[in-house]
């Protein structure tokens, strides 16, 4: 059973409308956290909810003791945490689940796909990989409804990576989807680097991971890895209330997001 920390908010902003960073202080996670994976917190002073949050850590400051969450605020968990004011402590669980594989290969080109508030892992991911590869291997893909549900543009740009941005509506970027840049820029990328030195990164609405693999076994990159949110109950592989049927060598069957993933391998997971 992983430690319950007692992890004090130092701010919360809204970053976008209804999307919130938190900074938390919180030694141990900032330390430990790896890209991809996540924070169980219990939103509320009181046991209702009960049932405590997954979010992704967005950013982790080792040598300050503090990390971030970015979130949207979509219904009662999320408005009770959105409530909460500096000084306001949080009972936090983790770092949980598997990292993102940040490969091997220093001849590797790093695609990372966003939907909306999925930027929030890749933002930490993005770190990491500018870090371990440099930040000329990474383009970051970030799709959002509307310029104002952009988030995170101006911290990839920061780190020097190529940052392409879509919007649904054309108010700002692409006019377009995060999917259809996937598709021009890997048909880019693949013809100056062979598809087996590319991989691809993503987090955001389900459909959208669903295509985004589609689009990546077509052009034959050498691995597509999704983070996926589902709905969650005990956070720590007990209740299976989590789980997403996967296929293996001996046919398929159900793997818990909380343990297992969030993070699988594209490939892996049965798209429905
Ligand atoms: C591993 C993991 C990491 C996540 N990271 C982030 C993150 O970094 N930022 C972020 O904004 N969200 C993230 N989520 C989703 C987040 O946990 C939910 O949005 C949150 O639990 C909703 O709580 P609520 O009480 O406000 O909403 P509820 O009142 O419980 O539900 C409100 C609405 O949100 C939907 N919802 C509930 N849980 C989820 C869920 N797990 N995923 C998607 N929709 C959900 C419900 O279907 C409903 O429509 C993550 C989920 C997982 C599993
Ligand atoms: S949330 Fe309980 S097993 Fe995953």
């Amino acid at each position: 059973m992983k430690d319950i920390h007692v992890c004090r908010i130092i701010g919360q902003s809204e970053v976008a409308p209804r999307i919130v960073r938190a900074l938390l202080k919180g030694p141990k996670i900032a330390r430990e956290a790896q890209p991809g994976q996540f924070v169980n917190v219990q939103v509320g002073k009181t046991t209702d909810p009960l049932l405590r949050r997954p979010f992704s850590v967005h950013a982790a400051y080792p040598d300050e003791g503090v990390y971030s969450i970015l979130y949207a605020v979509r219904g009662r968990g999320t408005t009770l945490l959105s409530e909460m004011r500096p000084g306001d402590e949080l009972s936090v669980i983790g770092p949980l689940g598997t990292p993102f594989d940040l490969g091997e290969s220093s001849d590797s080109r790093h695609i990372l796909v966003a939907g909306g508030c999925g930027a929030a892992p890749l933002h930490f991911l993005c770190d990491a990989l500018c870090r371990k590869w440099g930040c000329d291997n990474v383009t970051v893909l970030a799709g959002a409804q509307s310029k104002d549900a952009v988030v995170c543009e101006a911290e990839f740009r920061a780190n020097g990576v190529n940052v392409i941005v879509s919007t649904d509506d054309g108010s700002h970027g692409f006019h377009g989807l995060a999917t259809q840049l996937l598709e021009t820029h890997l048909s880019k990328c693949i013809s100056q680097t062979p598809g087996s030195h590319v991989r691809v990164y993503s987090c955001g609405p389900h459909m959208m991971l669903k295509q985004v693999a589609q689009i990546c076994r077509e052009a034959g990159v050498a691995r597509c890895q999704v983070s996926l949110e589902t709905v969650m109950a005990c956070g720590v592989g007990v209740c299976l209330g989590c789980v997403q049927k996967v296929r293996g060598d001996s046919g398929t069957s159900y793997k818990r997001v909380c343990v297992d993933g969030p993070v699988f391998d594209a490939e892996e997971i049965v798209w429905d």
